[in-house]
């Protein structure tokens, strides 16, 4: 049975907004030491910044970059990490159990974006865990004012003569968790969120804010914590958050394939309860969403660990996941249901970056690749750039635990400036190859270009320390156009890029 779309440029969905191929740096882990920043690499610069990696970020084609965090910003105390570096206070890290030496703070922080290059562009979030409106609006003045106050000039004679012209700004992280230092209830978060928000546009307007949604929509809260604070910020910000991981829930490997259903539903039901109180407001705006956390993420065996750690160590080892290629299958299909709300879908953060549950892994010391979910980002952030075409899919079913029947095919496409057309595709089904018919309707195409294809006939194959390169996209054969239509076999539990020029 054949899987079927039509791709007609009369039928779009938007135009993907660059800040969609965001990532994370969060202190955790080794994300940062020995991740990013590792002073006695032999390619480490001036700064400490590992140039092995920052070759790996400009190629992974990140934009926008979250952070401090994720729970570390929920004790996060910004002028720890600002000043000179020996004279930093070592604190304790509760969200993840570890020593921070703030050997690496924001204006190092900064350096990295600078050099990761234009594209990258700072997302920024404030601590409104232990911390307030007050210590936000001090963060915001030492990084962006120009100079002339005590905590602008702080900056100046701290070396950092330019203002660091952070735009986009994080109201806290996952303050719905009860695991967040500093939880709060909606209401609670509600009032200061919208408090912040006021007060950081008294210092600039034009600041653009992320208010906290759900860590994910099986929150007991979901929903009801987006209208409440919605309801208390919706003047005052521009986005509202949502974070998901994914993972083989009791080795259900056939609902995991299928776990972009639930982010596509998470994000319909994000965009609905926004444009609910968009309505009771009588409000004109709209709400955009920011998916600042998404990923593979096997969580289960993080907790487990958790519960094991006694001491607090530096820069330790954690959330280290390997992935498979079937978990960078599921993972493309993340990146398609982004693309695929690319209208309201504005901005959106890959967790993370460098060694925690990341695209990139280092060895200290040592060499730095790619890991098996590198392709599929890397991939999409570099030909997903254009309008987002509506592709309506007509595909043979699979029946899955979690979301009953699910379509074997999950397709987007993206048209360019130019009017090259890729298509993204995942074939979900394990064992079975999957026959592509795309009917191109008014588009000026000839040719394939390429027909990238990620899988393997072992789906458990990953990169390794020892085996670097074990897993990388090969070309498929006998994709064709002919006649205005394309045709393609997926094979199986495979991630496709197919350029069409
Ligand atoms: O990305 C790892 C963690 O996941 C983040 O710190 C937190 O926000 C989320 O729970």
């Amino acid at each position: 049975h054949t899987a079927r779309f039509t791709l007609d440029p009369a039928f779009t969905i938007a135009e993907v907004n660059p800040r969609l191929f965001g990532s994370f740096v969060e202190h955790l882990g080794r994300c940062v030491y020995t991740g990013i920043f590792e002073p006695d690499h032999p390619t480490a610069d001036d700064k400490g910044l590992r140039q092995d990696v920052l070759d790996l970020v400009r190629e992974l084609g990140v934009t926008a970059i979250r952070y401090p965090g994720g729970n570390f910003v929920s004790g996060y105390k910004w002028e720890d990490s600002v000043g000179p570096a020996a004279e930093r206070p070592r604190r304790l890290d509760l969200a993840w159990h570890s020593t921070e030496s703030n050997r690496f703070g924001l204006s190092e922080y900064i350096d990295f974006l600078r050099k990761v290059g234009p594209q990258a562009e700072p997302m920024m979030a404030v601590n409104l865990g232990t911390r307030g409106v007050a210590e936000a609006l001090e963060l915001q003045e030492y990084a962006n004012h120009p100079e002339g106050t005590t905590l602008s000039d702080k900056r100046v004679s701290h070396g950092d003569k330019d203002p660091f012209g952070i735009k986009l700004w994080c109201l806290g992280n996952e303050m719905d968790g009860p695991w967040q230092t500093g939880h709060k209830t909606a209401e609670e978060y509600g009032r200061v969120a919208a408090e912040t928000a006021r007060a950081m546009r008294q210092i600039d307007p034009k600041v653009e804010l992320v208010a906290c949604g759900s860590s994910s929509q099986s929150m007991p809260t979901f929903a009801e914590w987006e209208a409440t604070v919605l309801k208390e910020t919706y003047d005052l910000v521009d986005y509202v958050s949502l974070h998901a991981y994914y993972w083989p829930e009791n080795g259900d490997i056939d609902s995991f394939l299928a776990s972009a259903v639930d982010m596509e539903s998470f994000i319909e039901n994000v965009v609905a309860t926004a444009d609910h109180v968009g309505a009771r407001l009588k409000s004109k705006k709209k709400i955009n969403l920011s998916f600042d956390e998404w990923n593979v993420w096997y969580l289960p065996e993080w907790e487990e660990h958790a519960q094991s750690v006694t001491d607090w160590p530096e820069a330790p080892r954690l959330l280290e996941d390997n992935y498979s290629v079937m978990d960078a299958v599921v993972f493309g299909s993340l990146l398609i249901a982004l693309l695929r709300h690319a209208d309201r879908v504005t901005v959106a953060c890959l967790a993370q970056l460098v060694n925690v549950i990341a695209p990139i892994m280092t060895e200290p010391g040592g060499p730095a690749w790619r890991q098996t979910t590198f392709f599929p980002f890397a991939q999409a952030s570099r030909y997903g750039r254009g309008q987002v075409l509506d592709v309506r899919v007509d595909s043979p079913t699979y029946e899955t635990k979690k979301y009953g029947e699910a379509d074997l095919l999950h397709a987007t496409a993206v048209r360019a400036d130019d009017g090259t057309v890729t298509v993204f595709a995942v074939n979900r089904g394990r064992t079975e190859a999957l026959p592509l018919e795309v009917a191109l309707n008014g588009l000026d195409l000839t040719d394939v270009v390429e027909h990238s294809v990620l899988a393997d006939a072992d789906p458990d194959a990953r990169n390794t320390l020892d085996d670097p390169e074990r897993v990388t996209p090969h070309r498929a054969e006998g994709t064709a156009l002919t006649d205005g239509r394309l045709t393609a076999v997926l094979e199986p539990m495979s991630w496709n890029v197919i350029r069409l020029a």
